[in-house]
């Protein structure tokens, strides 16, 4: 059992704000990844929860019970570093046995531990080499593995895959996800990397300067992100977001830009002119020589092998479209786009947040809803 509570924590390093009253909730079992840009705090997030670092302010509870003053090896978690911060002197059962021997365990018990987690994680055959002559994802394992013989409540990880090439990146992701299965352990794990975060997580909490921006599921983050920065964070190549009007004509609403005028597929109430933040993810603009939405012309055409980025001038906007391949569309060639409106999220230009627009006899208000006069935050 291992649910963790992060309470409004947050770390100060001198006048820096490292992790701003970041609150959390990791229920037992889950695969909580900590994402979010360089800098942005998740080492010092996760070394507090560790132990390794004190927090400002704030509290850490392990299954209710408030550890933010325990010490790193009374927690009932186990770390594992980027690097893989093995012994080098020691061969591989040595190292994965090393927790226990620090816990003057029986000859026996590590043994016998040693080689169970060892058979997990097939490093079985291994066991006698040194680290020097182990390949990075084997040195990978017996980190996880020295990490796994404790049997700790929570696995804390931090960029623990970010030393491999992208073959064995993606083989040792699904051995993760499989390992998270199989322990039914709960598992806090620090990344960069977007495509690690949506397939690895049960829920992402997505980081910006130290706060959070948005925490849910991979899906939700995806297609309903919170604000303009989850947006533009999640998604390869990220989702185009140009700086545009919602006005209202003929009684509907319409996103208007430089080259752009789209239906939003509502009603408008009354007269409407909000400045906004426009979005639309690459994968759901679509060529269409008879679209009005979008006229602009191709300035690049990149080649992925399986698809197609067509890259389109709009007026002053620049859009990216992915497409399958071959797209059939030339550099120099004007061309027409269109959106389905669902598919248009609209942000306020200050703050960022999410817009929805309401209306007014509408019992279900879903995404950029029907006509109101004035927008709302969602
Ligand atoms: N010991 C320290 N003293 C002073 N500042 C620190 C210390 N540790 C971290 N910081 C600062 O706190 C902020 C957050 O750092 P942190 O290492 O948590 O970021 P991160 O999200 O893990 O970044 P990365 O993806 O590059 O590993 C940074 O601005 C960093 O410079
Ligand atoms: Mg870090």
């Amino acid at each position: 059992m291992a649910r963790l509570q992060i309470d409004s924590v947050s770390k100060q390093f001198g006048t820096d704000h490292a992790v701003r009253e970041v609150s959390l909730d990791i229920a037992d079992g889950e695969f909580l990844v900590l994402l979010g840009p360089s800098g942005c705090g998740k080492s010092t997030l996760l070394r507090m929860i560790a132990g390794l670092e004190e927090p400002t302010s704030g509290r850490i509870l392990l299954d209710g019970k408030d550890i933010t003053d325990e010490a790193p090896q009374r927690r009932n978690l186990a770390m594992v570093f980027q690097s893989y911060a093995l012994y080098p002197h020691l061969t591989v059962a040595k190292n994965i046995g090393f927790p226990l021997r620090a816990r003057h365990r029986s000859r026996a018990e590590i043994a016998q531990r040693v080689g169970e987690v060892a058979g997990t994680l097939e490093l079985s055959a291994l066991l006698e080499r040194r680290p020097a002559a182990l390949s990075g994802g084997q040195r990978q394992r017996v980190a996880l593995a020295r990490a796994m013989v404790r049997d700790p409540g929570a696995f804390l990880m931090d960029e623990p895959l970010s030393n491999l090439d992208a073959k064995l990146r993606s083989a040792t992701r699904a051995e993760l996800i499989g390992l998270h299965r199989r322990l039914g352990a709960t598992f806090l794990y620090v990344t960069h990397d977007q495509v690690e975060a949506m397939t690895m997580a049960t829920r992402i909490a997505l980081l910006n300067a130290g706060s959070v921006e948005q925490v849910g599921t991979p899906e939700e983050l995806y297609d309903r992100p919170r604000t303009a920065f989850v947006a533009g964070f999640l998604g390869s190549p990220p989702m185009n977001l140009f700086a545009a009007d919602v006005v209202s004509q003929d009684g509907q609403l319409r996103v208007r830009a430089d080259g752009i005028d789209a239906a939003l597929g509502l009603s408008a109430e009354s007269d409407e002119h909000t400045p906004v933040l426009a979005g639309i993810r690459p994968e759901r603009l679509r060529i269409d020589p008879t679209a009005s939405a979008v006229r602009g012309h191709v300035t690049m055409v990149e080649n992925l092998g399986s698809e197609e980025l067509v890259h389109v001038s709009a007026g002053t906007v620049e859009l990216c479209v992915r497409t399958s391949r071959p797209a059939g569309v030339a550099v120099g060639e004007d061309i027409g786009l269109r959106a389905d409106p669902a598919d248009i999220h609209l942000f306020d230009p200050a703050s960022g947040l999410r817009l929805t627009w309401q209306e007014p006899d509408s019992t279900s208000p879903a995404v950029h809803e029907v006509a109101g006069s004035a927008a709302s935050v969602a």
